[in-house]
């Protein structure tokens, strides 16, 4: 079973191969374009896409050295996701698949985020409980099977990584803004101001109040004081945003008596969350699976092997589907 997979939900144009189950490649194109305009800019996302997609899909194929015509099936991200950015992805997969007369496999992202777990050793035993954080969700995911997934809980507002994004930006660190604040956090005392932890009822969150606590706190003192401090507010920040995360994973895993824990999704990649959890899990005697870096951002190799799954279930999609830019899981 030999698969191509592609990935273009928002600013990565990815493309992999898994061969058998095995990742054989994993290529991914971010898209800088966006830095100078703070945030994605959708229209531009679609443009990158369309322009890269061939050089990627091509590298993909060559970097798993296969043949075209050795392809069993051909997945593609269907959402969630930005419209135009998706639309790139699912055409030219479908114009692939049907080129090469194989099988179409549509893929949610949000479900391959979580399946990144089954690319590498060690893997999860169901069930399992999944704190899936991108920039565009926050959810804690109850994860029964390959493809047997339940949201327990998720955002009431913004999503975990757009608050490190928004903070980013009001700070005047640019965009993406996750990785710059998890950079100047760990130059940082975390203990040096307090910024408020929301209080939402079961495993829902909320953001939008922390990120507006930290613009009142800047125009409170000033630029100056924030240059001088930075270190110290992002510090302070990141750590009330792994708090909130820490505290509803904490409670799910103990209602749930559940103590197979994983992280997914590109704020994973936060150093802080990482070691924050990794203290907790020996706390909680947690079995605790965080993905390599290079699955934890948006990439196809999560959506090969989410397909891969769906291939051996007999799950294809006919020529007829389009995306689905708010695909729930
Ligand atoms: O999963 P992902 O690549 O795309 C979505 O599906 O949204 O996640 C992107 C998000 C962005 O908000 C980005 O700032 C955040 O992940 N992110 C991080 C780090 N690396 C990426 N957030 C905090 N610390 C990081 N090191
Ligand atoms: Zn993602």
């Amino acid at each position: 079973m030999v698969i191509l997979a592609i990935e273009s939900s928002c600013d990565e144009t990815s493309a992999a191969v898994i061969y058998n189950g095995q990742m054989r490649s994993n290529i991914v194109a971010s898209q800088i374009i966006h830095e100078q305009h703070g945030g994605v800019v959708p229209e531009l996302a679609s443009r990158a896409h369309q322009q890269d997609i061939v050089r990627v899909v091509n590298a993909a194929i060559e970097e798993a050295k296969i043949n075209k015509n050795e392809l069993s099936a051909i997945a593609f991200t269907r959402g969630p996701g930005l419209l135009g950015s998706l639309l790139v992805g699912t055409s030219f997969a479908k114009a692939f698949a049907l080129g090469l007369d194989i099988p179409l496999i549509e893929v949610n992202h949000m479900q391959a985020h979580v399946l990144a777990h089954f690319i590498d050793e060690p893997k999860p035993s169901f069930p399992f409980l999944c704190l899936t954080v991108s920039g565009g969700h926050t959810q804690i995911v109850l994860v029964k099977g390959p493809l047997d997934m339940e949201v327990l809980g998720e955002t009431a507002d913004d999503a975990v990584g757009e608050a490190f994004d928004k903070a980013a930006k009001m700070l005047g660190l640019g965009y993406p803004g996750g990785p710059k604040i998890d950079h100047h956090a760990a130059l940082g005392n975390p203990d040096a101001f307090e910024f408020p932890i929301s209080e939402m009822p079961s495993y829902t969150f909320s953001f939008s109040g922390v990120k507006t606590s930290l613009l009142y706190f800047i125009q409170k003192h000033g630029p100056e004081f924030v240059e001088e401090r930075l270190n110290d507010i992002c510090a302070s920040y990141q750590k009330t945003l792994i708090t909130t995360l820490l505290r509803k994973i904490r409670k799910a895993a103990k209602e749930l008596k559940i103590k197979e824990i994983a992280i997914a999704g590109g704020v994973s990649a936060n150093k802080g969350l990482r070691k924050a959890l990794t203290v907790e899990a020996e706390k909680q005697k947690w079995s605790l699976y965080i993905p390599d870096f290079q699955y934890c951002t948006d990439n196809a190799g999560m959506i090969a092997m989410a397909a891969h799954f769906k291939y051996l279930a007999g799950e294809f999609t006919d020529q007829l589907v389009s995306p689905m830019p708010r695909f729930q899981l």
